[in-house]
C-alpha cells in the first residue's frame, strides 16, 4: 500500500505543523474528494431533493440515490432500498430498538463491550416499556463466548445485537457463527459495524445478518451522517420513529399513508451534501480497498505493541496478541491518568490520540478502571507516525 500517495489526499496532513494524527477509531480525517463533494453541493446544486422539479433539485436527487449505491456497496448489501441515511451508527441502532415494537418481558442481549450506542437504548426500553435487557459476559475478558450465547438465548430472546469489532480494544466478534447461533433459534440479530466496515470487508449478505450500522465519519465520510442496512423485509416490519416530510404518500386531517422503506425512515428534509459525501467517502474507502488497510493497520499495531508492550509501567487492554486488536492500541501508564497521557502527547509532542472511557462506560465501570489513553491508526498513517508516538511514550516513561 503507497501510503505516501494517500497522504497527499489528506489536506491537514499537508498542512504545516501538521499533527500525528492518532484518533481515527473516534473520528478519520477527510480527504479531499469528499470535502470537495460537499463544497460541489453546496455551491452548484445546493436545493432540495425528492420535491421540486427543477433541474438542481433533480441534481440533488440523482446524487442523494447515487450514494445510497455507494453505500450498498460498502455494506454488501443487495438492493439500496435497505440503505437508510441516518445521522450516524447511533440513530440507525434506535430506529431498530424503537421499531422492533419490543414489549414487557421481550428480551435482548448483548456482549460486555458494547458502546453506549447498544447499550442505552435497552436500558431506555427497559425502564419504559419493560423489556429485560441482559449481557452476555465475554471469554478470558475480550472473546465473545459463543457456547454461552447458546444457553443465554430462551424463548423470550426477540434480538441479540452486538459490536462487530470493538472501538475499546480492536477485537472483531465472530459475526458469521453468532449470527447462525441466533438464526437457528428465530432470533434477529443487529450488528454495530461502525469500527469494522471502514478497516475491513463487511458484507451483510455473506453474514446474513438482519440489521447492521455504521457512520460516515469512521470512513472518512462528514460527521453527523450514517447508514443503516435492514434485510428488506425485516425494514418492512419496523415501525417508523420520526415520520413527516418525506415519510408519507399522502396525508389528511385523518389519517397518512407511509412510503416503503428507506423513506419512511427519512424524515424531513435530509442531510444532502452529507449522504453525497459519505457515498464518496465509502467509495473512496473502497478503492483503498479494505483488506488493503486491515493488514496496513495491523502492520503498524504490531510495531507500536512490540515496542512498548513490555515496558515497565505500560499496560495495554485488550487481547494479548496483537493479530486480535486491528490497528487499536489502547493502553495505560501507571500513575498517570489516561486523559493527562493524551494532553501531555497533544500539548509536547502535536500527537492527538483519544482517552477516557470511549463511550463503552459499562464495561470500564464494570472493572473499576477510569479509562484508557487510545492510540488508533488508518490508511493514511505511517511508520514515522508510529515511531514518534513510541518515542514519545518510552520518553515519558523515562521523564
Ligand atoms: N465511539 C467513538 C470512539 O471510540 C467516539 O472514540
Amino acid at each position: 500500500m503507497d501510503i505516501s500517495k494517500f497522504r497527499k489526499d489528506f489536506p491537514l496532513l499537508n498542512s504545516d505543523d501538521n499533527p500525528t494524527y492518532l484518533d481515527s477509531a473516534c473520528m478519520t480525517l477527510r480527504p479531499q474528494v469528499v470535502i470537495d463533494a460537499l463544497t460541489d453541493y453546496y455551491t452548484n446544486y445546493p436545493a432540495c431533493g425528492g420535491r421540486s422539479v427543477h433541474k438542481l433539485s433533480w441534481q440533488v436527487t440523482e446524487n442523494f440515490e447515487i450514494a445510497r449505491d455507494q453505500i450498498r456497496r460498502f455494506m454488501g448489501a443487495e438492493k439500496p432500498t435497505e440503505i437508510v441515511f441516518t445521522k450516524n451508527a447511533t440513530e440507525g441502532m434506535n430506529i431498530v430498538a424503537n421499531g422492533l415494537n419490543l414489549k414487557n418481558g421481550d428480551k435482548v442481549l448483548t456482549s460486555d463491550k458494547e458502546h453506549n450506542a447498544n447499550v442505552v437504548p435497552w436500558h431506555h426500553l427497559s425502564k419504559y416499556k419493560g423489556i429485560k435487557y441482559e449481557v452476555l459476559a465475554a471469554k478470558d475478558n475480550y472473546y465473545f463466548d459463543l457456547e454461552a450465547l447458546k444457553e443465554k438465548i430462551t424463548s423470550d430472546t426477540k434480538l441479540v445485537s452486538f459490536v462487530h469489532t470493538s472501538n475499546l480494544d480492536g477485537h472483531t466478534n465472530p459475526a458469521k457463527e453468532i449470527i447462525e447461533i441466533c438464526h437457528d433459534k428465530g432470533v434477529k440479530v443487529m450488528m454495530d459495524a461502525a469500527q469494522s466496515a471502514p478497516h475491513k470487508e463487511v458484507n451483510v449478505v455473506d453474514l446474513d445478518v438482519d440489521f447492521a450500522a455504521v457512520s460516515a465519519h469512521k470512513f472518512c465520510g462528514p460527521s453527523g451522517m450514517g447508514a443503516l442496512y435492514g434485510k428488506y423485509e425485516e425494514l418492512e416490519k419496523l415501525i417508523p420513529t420520526y415520520v413527516g416530510g418525506s415519510t408519507v404518500v399522502n396525508s389528511s386531517y385523518d389519517d397518512y399513508k407511509l412510503l416503503p422503506p428507506p423513506s419512511c425512515f427519512e424524515a424531513g428534509l435530509q442531510d444532502y451534501a452529507g449522504a453525497i459525501g459519505s457515498g464518496v467517502a465509502a467509495d473512496y474507502v473502497m478503492g483503498v480497498g479494505r483488506d488493503n488497510i486491515r493488514e496496513h493497520e495491523n502492520k503498524l499495531n504490531t510495531i507500536m505493541s512490540n515496542k512498548l508492550k513490555d515496558l515497565e509501567g505500560i499496560s495495554i487492554v485488550g487481547p494479548e496478541d496483537v493479530s486480535q486488536r486491528g490497528g487499536i492500541f489502547s493502553f495505560n501508564i501507571e500513575g498517570w491518568d489516561p486523559t493527562e497521557v493524551a494532553m501531555h502527547l497533544d500539548e509536547k509532542y502535536n500527537i492527538a490520540i483519544r482517552s477516557g472511557m470511549h463511550c463503552v462506560h459499562s464495561w470500564f465501570n464494570s472493572r473499576g478502571i477510569e479509562g484508557t489513553a487510545r492510540a488508533s491508526a488508518y490508511l493514511y498513517n505511517n511508520e514515522s507516525d508510529i515511531r514518534k508516538f513510541t518515542d514519545a511514550i518510552e520518553e515519558t516513561l523515562s521523564s
